[in-house]
């Protein structure tokens, strides 16, 4: 017995020893560049789940709360993290905008590290969560469906979205408040991609009926498979499977569901007779995988398709809806800047209405705040990257000295996107809301990265840009946004009422905690 605890704890003593010397060939692999040393390596997605703690984890969503901070502590826009246990011991932030831009530029020496991207995977293979060979089948299928076709169908589409909005859900109310913004943004997004990525147009006021072979309609099933998506993600397939609870029936129900009716959708479009033109993402998908694919390629299969599609929904609906309730709860802080916002539309829209998507070059403003939203308030906080072969990096620091990093094959690198947005060295007074710093030729480009760059770029940045700019336009010509009053705040400042009003929480992207709106009629 003895024996066998001294066995043991030999073992032990080997493997921290062990660990202790791989920690420090790490901390000397990277020269020892200033940085974090941790005990964990917590990387990814499960950094959701720890706290900050000095020495041990940098902690749950760390990027969000300390911007450049860590940063600054450490004298350069590049720093370490050396970590003693899981994953690589050589990791990097990045908030150096020169860095990025070779970072995102070269793909194949700095490459996606498809562990962390796992999870995604389990709606079959897709662009998001894949590399090389098989990555460029799915873009080249992909990217044509992105097309300016699709954007007007975006544009028109939203419009009626919204109008619906207006006419039978907030109806003649002189004041509309609610809780919570998302509350409006998520169905607002989820009904875009229905109609623009789906194809099957949903509504505030559909009720349709449950088709034979299914448990619950369309818009429930799209409903429930995006609200469950991070749990499906995080919980084991058994208890999904089990389905203890109503909430855990429904996601798994949603998700056979949704999946049964776009293998029906797919069904149905190839054994149409008459081929109309449709510009919805998973139409054009279907026809790229019928006419784009060239002789001794594979196409899609139809799980590939579905993949892909169900990717589009991940990708682009919490992201943009997150934005959008961020877009009016910056608004409403900030009533000069809304009333600027407000007289730019009046000016191009002189009769209260919005006209086709050709209008959307005019709106500059808007783009301009949606622009400086997505800098105060990234929905992806963190881009991930491996390093592919053993590389270095020439960065300057605030005060002008130079430094050659060495990045060994192997590490993880993190591109820091609220580092870069809050970086005092790109922007001025960081911390302000001021969509205007975009209105000028000369607004820092690679130090603006919400959507990532180059080739791994985001493929719906214009479909995002596009729903956000005509809700935001209908909205604030016809509402003002404030801040809900509420007794318990009452003796708040206006720093405080900031800081509550944006404070986030960690989910798939960056998650608005709670924004209370009222919205006035301005006629
Ligand atoms: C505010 C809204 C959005 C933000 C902030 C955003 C951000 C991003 C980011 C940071 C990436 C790179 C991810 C990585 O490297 O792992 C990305 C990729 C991607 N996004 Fe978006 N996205 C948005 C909206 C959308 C929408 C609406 C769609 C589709 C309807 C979409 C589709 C995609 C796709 C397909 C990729 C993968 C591109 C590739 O790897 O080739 N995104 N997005
Ligand atoms: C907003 O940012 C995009 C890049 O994401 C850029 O192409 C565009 O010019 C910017 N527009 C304005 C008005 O700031």
């Amino acid at each position: 017995m003895h024996r066998l605890v001294a066995f043991g704890a030999a073992v032990t003593g080997l493997y921290v020893i062990q660990k202790v010397v791989e920690f420090r060939k790490a901390v000397k692999a990277v020269n020892d560049h200033p940085g974090l040393r941790t005990l964990l390596n917590t990387l990814g997605p499960i950094e959701n789940f720890f706290p900050r703690l000095w020495g041990v984890t940098p902690g749950s969503y760390h990027m969000f709360t300390r911007k450049h901070r860590d940063f600054e502590i450490y004298g350069w826009d590049v720093i370490t993290y050396v970590a003693a246990f899981w994953g690589s011991h050589t990791n990097f932030y990045v908030a150096d905008a020169d860095a990025l831009n070779e970072i995102t530029t070269y793909r194949a020496r700095f490459t996606k590290p498809l562990e962390q991207y796992e999870l995604l995977k389990y709606f079959g293979g897709n662009i998001v969560a894949s590399e090389a060979e098989e990555w460029k089948r799915y873009r080249k299928i992909s990217a044509p469906a992105f097309s300016e076709r699709n954007n007007a169908l975006v544009w028109d589409e939203t419009k009626l979205i919204i109008q619906d909005l207006f006419n039978n859900v907030w109806g003649d109310q002189k004041e509309i408040t609610v809780d919570h913004a998302v509350d409006v943004t998520l169905p607002l997004a989820l009904f875009v991609i229905g109609v623009a990525g789906f194809g099957r147009r949903v509504m505030w006021s559909d009720d349709e009926k449950v088709p034979p072979g299914h448990t619950m309609n369309f818009k429930d099933a799209l409903h429930i498979v995006a609200q469950g998506v991070f749990l499906k993600l995080v919980l084991p397939e058994w208890l999904i499977k089990l389905g203890p609870t109503k909430r855990l029936r429904d996601v798994r129900d949603s998700f056979i569901d949704i999946q049964s009716y776009l293998l029906e959708m797919i069904q149905e479009r190839r054994h149409s007779e008459a081929k109309e033109e449709r510009y919805d993402l998973f139409s054009a998908l279907l026809d790229a995988n019928e006419l784009e694919v060239e002789e001794g390629e594979k196409k899609l299969l139809d799980s590939e398709l579905i993949g892909n599609l169900f990717i589009f929904l991940i990708a682009g609906h919490e992201t943009t809806a997150h934005t959008l309730c961020f877009l009016f709860a910056l608004l409403a802080l900030y009533p000069d800047v809304q009333e600027e916002l407000h007289q730019h539309i009046k000016s191009i829209c002189p009769d209260g209405e919005l006209a086709g998507y050709e209008q959307m070059s005019s709106l500059t403003y808007c783009l301009a705040a949606l622009n400086e939203t997505l800098r105060l308030c990234p929905p992806v906080h963190s881009i991930p990257k491996s390093v592919a072969e053993d590389t270095t990096i020439t960065i300057t620091n605030a005060q002008g000295e130079r430094t050659t990093l060495i990045m060994p094959k192997g590490s993880t690198i993190s591109m820091h996107i609220p580092g870069l947005h809050y970086n005092p060295r790109y922007w001025k007074n960081p911390y302000d809301f001021n969509p205007k710093r975009f209105l000028v030729s000369d607004w820092p480009r690679d130090a603006f990265l919400p959507f990532s760059a180059g080739p791994r770029a985001c493929l719906g940045r214009r479909f995002s840009e596009t729903e956000s700019v005509v809700a935001m336009a209908m909205i604030v010509l016809r509402y003002r946004i404030t801040i809900k009053e509420e007794k318990r705040f009452a003796g708040e400042t206006f720093e405080q009422r900031k800081t509550r009003v944006l404070q986030s929480q960690p989910g798939l992207t960056m998650t608005p905690l709670r924004v209370p709106l009222t919205f006035t009629r301005r006629y």
